[in-house]
């Protein structure tokens, strides 16, 4: 695989917020696209001066909700990062959605602007589900939506979001049903996670019981498997060949950039964080820190970790830690690299304890 090297561009803002979501993002009207612009170019700016000007192979416009940018600014942000970073030939470039923050109309400007993977924020594919997680728009909008999107996309992405709230493995199944029925190359499939802070918490809101939460992972997994979509992470399944890339150069351990409020990045041993409200970010810029070899290989693992058929080297892993891991049946070795199971995946903060490096 060739090295790969990723842009992520941070969009705070929403048109509300939903309950359970602790990204950085607000319900307010968006600064000036100028301002926005200018603030952006800078993060850009400084960064070209901590690296030396590599290809880049992917950029992700993620939120918040970036449908919301309108494909102006989306260009002049394209345009800046290129000057800068020249762009591969082949490169992925995506745009989180929300159904009810994109049309037909707008889908063929981003796409005209060079986005040509769209991520589209699903979350349930029932109504009620839909209801519970306190989202704006219906099914038939988001149904309406995907379709549209597969007028303009070849690359496409759905979130869905499950062990939520008494949902049962019919319940899930069905969702699974519609959701495959789609005909979609990409399915994130996240467990509802109850973020401190969130509305979710102090409504005291709980997931599924863990049992039916490990239930309808694995059967997400079953399910999956038997329609030839590979699991490929922790949360995410693809079609072969439309796995995604700017996610993989996380995963894999790659260098990224992090453009725009909260966004962050790592380029070799620097790690760049940014200020995580937009009024601060406007004023201040990346802050950066230097990591040690043992922090930067802590990270890998836990990263590649994640990674259902990467691998990694087995060398200079404590050999106890293994041992366990071993003997329970979280991890396997092939040649000189370990693999981690799908056991190995529903324990992956004890599995990665067990592997740091002391
Ligand atoms: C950065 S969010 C933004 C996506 C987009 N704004 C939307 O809501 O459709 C990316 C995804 O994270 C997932 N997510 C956010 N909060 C979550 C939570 N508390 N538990 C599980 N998944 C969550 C959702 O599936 C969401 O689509
Ligand atoms: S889930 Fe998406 S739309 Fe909802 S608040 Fe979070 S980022 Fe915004």
């Amino acid at each position: 695989m060739k090295k790969l090297f990723g842009a992520y561009i941070h969009w705070p803002y929403c048109l509300s917020k939903c309950p359970y979501c602790d990204f950085a993002s607000r319900a307010e009207s968006p600064l000036d696209e100028n301002t926005l612009f200018q603030a952006y170019r800078r993060d850009i700016l400084f960064l070209r001066t901590k690296t030396s000007a590599k290809t880049l192979t992917s950029v992700f416009f993620g939120g918040g909700t970036p449908s919301l940018m309108s494909p102006s600014l989306c260009t002049r942000l394209l345009n800046e990062l290129n000057a800068h970073f020249p762009f591969s030939s082949d490169i992925e470039i995506t745009l989180e959605a929300n159904p009810d923050a994109i049309n037909l109309k707008k889908m063929k400007s981003f796409q005209k602007v060079g986005i040509n993977r769209l991520s589209l924020g699903v979350q349930s594919m029932t109504e009620s589900g839909l209801k519970q997680l306190g989202r704006r728009h219906s099914l038939k909008t988001a149904l309406s939506q995907i379709e549209n999107a597969q007028c303009v996309f070849k690359n496409i992405n759905i979130d869905l979001i499950y062990a939520r709230p008494h949902q049962t493995r019919s319940d899930w199944q069905q969702e699974l049903e519609t959701a495959y029925a789609l005909n979609l190359p990409h399915y994130s499939c996240y467990q509802l996670s109850i973020e401190k802070g969130t509305p979710f918490a102090s409504q005291k809101i709980k997931p599924t019981d863990d049992e039916t939460a490990r239930t309808l992972y694995l059967d997400t997994h079953d399910f999956m498997k038997t329609k030839n979509i590979r699991q490929y992470e922790v949360s995410n399944y693809a079609k072969s060949g439309f796995e995604c890339r700017h996610n993989l150069t996380y995963w894999l351990g790659c260098d990224y950039l992090g453009i725009g409020p909260a966004a962050h990045g790592r380029l070799n041993n620097l790690a760049v964080q940014n200020a995580r409200t937009t009024s601060q970010w406007i004023k201040q810029k990346p802050q950066i820190e230097t990591l040690s070899e043992t922090e930067r290989q802590t990270e890998k693992l836990m990263m590649h970790l994640r990674l259902l058929n990467v691998g990694y080297p087995i060398q200079g892993l404590p050999e106890q830690g293994l041992r366990t891991a071993f003997q329970n049946k979280w991890i396997i070795q092939k040649g000189d690299k370990i693999f981690p199971t799908l056991e190995g995946i529903l324990m992956l903060n004890s599995l990665i304890l067990l592997l740091m490096p002391a």
